[in-house]
């Protein structure tokens, strides 16, 4: 069910008052309502465990395509896990759109066609496009029409990836497979000879849940509370995939294209996992990891060396158990795809000392600072149920806006999930950030968190700061946590850039 759907039918808006009454009506109405859907209520937030596959199908690479081209969403089919079930595609057979490559400087010019029996658009997640481009929540294509997307490239390299954000519908077309990458290329990082071609690997993690004959997209209340999970973990559309690697340096670009599942990342062999970007692209220098903790959003650009493996070894990129994430992440360590060394190479590749340039912003420069408490209603009915998700106490308002932000300002936003028990990936639309500081909780950063962001993880008690460059791109974007279940919620506002 649908929270917006819901406080209408109750009669609860998002200034009401919740009494003793309105709760156990709200309750029955959520009872009566997944008995209907005959679902199950899931009210704490319980893990859906995975189920490995296994890893003996192929790991698809989605095609690549240049900055002008077509994207046509549809009704389509993809083979996942040995069966054929019905997806939505951004092009016919398959669960992902193109690759979209471009150079820094070009001007993308993408035909959006939208064959969807519903209004759909496309955002472009980490790119700094103007405010009409971006896909904001109400500027929705109809079915059977179509909308060009034409927007300068105006940043650095980095792994973007672009997805549908229809107000309210952003989750169930988003689950149901409608996502690509979009990756940015500059001279800064072609200097840096690092891993290309084959080499060089796109990884969309996601889960899913699979039915015989397509995807399942039927939150029931407790889903919306911690997201919706499934029990089957794709590569690239594929379930438990393998791929074959040579004995050298490999360069993965890692999206979490999860509704809301938090991965934290490892590989098999204790090997080190060299983080050289992420979402905003190249990081100042490189920092070898053992471990990543990856929320829905966020990116990562990594390198991993091979080099001395023997013909046959297997590896596995996993994610290992996690704490702090509330009741419904974390509880279970799960292989997600197998590296398979079948050839011996040598390798000329050094890892570079230096990356990039990257700046700290001081907080100095800051002119103002905003606070957003991030969570859901609480309701004490001692089963620890959970509320709207909201912002400030506010749900999504298309026609309210939330924070006026001067052009060219520089301000540090505060993220405060204190009293919070659920996961929250914050993100925010037309701009990229730095983390300044994490406190409660993990209570520190991350090294995958260092360099330029525009999705941060916000664990439950933590509380965390970020502080960002606003730039001249005028106009009204969107702000919200970046489990869809929750952005779909209403966890969204937001602002003006003027
Ligand atoms: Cu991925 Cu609003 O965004
Ligand atoms: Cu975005
Ligand atoms: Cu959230």
């Amino acid at each position: 069910m649908k929270r917006r759907e819901f406080i209408k039918n109750t009669g609860l808006g998002a200034g009401s008052i919740l009494t003793a009454g309105s709760i156990t009506a709200i309750l029955a109405a959520c009872n009566k309502n997944n008995m209907m859907n005959g679902g199950n209520m899931n009210m704490g937030g319980q893990p859906v465990p995975v189920t490995e596959g296994n890893f003996s199908r192929l790991l698809p690479i989605p095609n690549t395509v240049t900055g002008n081209t077509a994207l046509t969403a549809q009704a389509t089919m993809a083979n996942i896990n040995g069966s054929n079930i019905s997806v939505l595609g951004y092009q016919a057979n398959g669960i992902l759109g193109p690759t979209i490559r471009v150079n820094s400087g070009i001007n993308a010019n993408i035909n959006f066609q939208n064959n969807l029996s519903e209004k759909s658009n496309i955002h472009w997640h980490g790119l700094k496009i103007p405010a009409n481009m971006d896909g904001h929540p109400e500027a929705l294509i109809n079915p059977a029409s179509s909308f060009n997307y034409q927007f300068p490239i105006n940043q650095r390299a980095g792994l973007c990836w672009y997805h549908p954000h229809p107000d309210g519908a952003t989750a169930k077309q988003a689950f149901k497979g409608l996502a690509g990458l979009f990756i940015i290329n500059d001279a800064e990082e072609a200097a840096l000879n690092l891993p290309s071609g084959i080499y060089e690997i796109p990884l969309v993690i996601q889960d899913k849940r699979l039915t015989a004959s397509g995807i399942a997209y039927n939150p029931s209340m407790g889903e919306v509370m911690s997201g919706y999970m499934g029990e089957t973990v794709i590569v690239n559309g594929e379930a438990s995939p393998y791929t074959e690697v040579a004995t050298r340096f490999y360069r993965l670009r890692i999206l979490n294209g999860s509704n809301a599942r938090i991965y934290n990342l490892a590989l098999s062999n204790n090997a080190d996992l060299i983080i050289i970007g992420n979402d905003g692209g190249l990081l100042k220098n490189p920092i070898a990891v053992k471990n990543i903790i990856l929320a829905p959003g966020e990116r990562l650009d990594v390198l991993v060396n091979f080099a001395g493996l023997n013909i046959g070894t297997d590896i596995f990129l996993e994610s290992k158990m996690f704490d702090n994430a509330g009741s419904a992440q974390g509880k279970q360590g799960f292989k997600i795809m197998k590296f398979k060394v079948t050839q011996t190479v040598s390798d000329g590749f050094t890892l570079p000392a230096s990356l990039s340039s990257v700046n700290a912003i001081s907080p100095s420069s800051s002119s103002k600072t905003r606070n957003f408490i991030i969570n859901a209603m609480q309701m004490s009915s001692g089963m620890n149920m959970t509320g709207i998700h909201r912002i400030n106490d506010k749900i999504y308002d298309k026609s309210r806006i939330d924070e006026n932000v001067t052009a060219n300002a520089t301000e540090i936003w505060v993220f405060d999930n204190s009293q919070g028990d659920e996961p929250h990936p914050m993100h925010l639309h037309g701009v990229h950030f730095q983390v300044l500081e994490r406190s409660g909780g993990r209570a520190q950063l991350l090294a995958s968190e260092s360099g330029w962001k525009d999705t941060v993880l916000v664990m439950p008690r933590e509380i965390v700061k970020i502080i960002i460059p606003f730039s001249t791109l005028t106009g009204v974007f969107v702000f919200h946590c970046h489990n869809l279940e929750h952005e779909d919620d209403g966890m969204m506002l937001q602002y003006q850039l003027a």
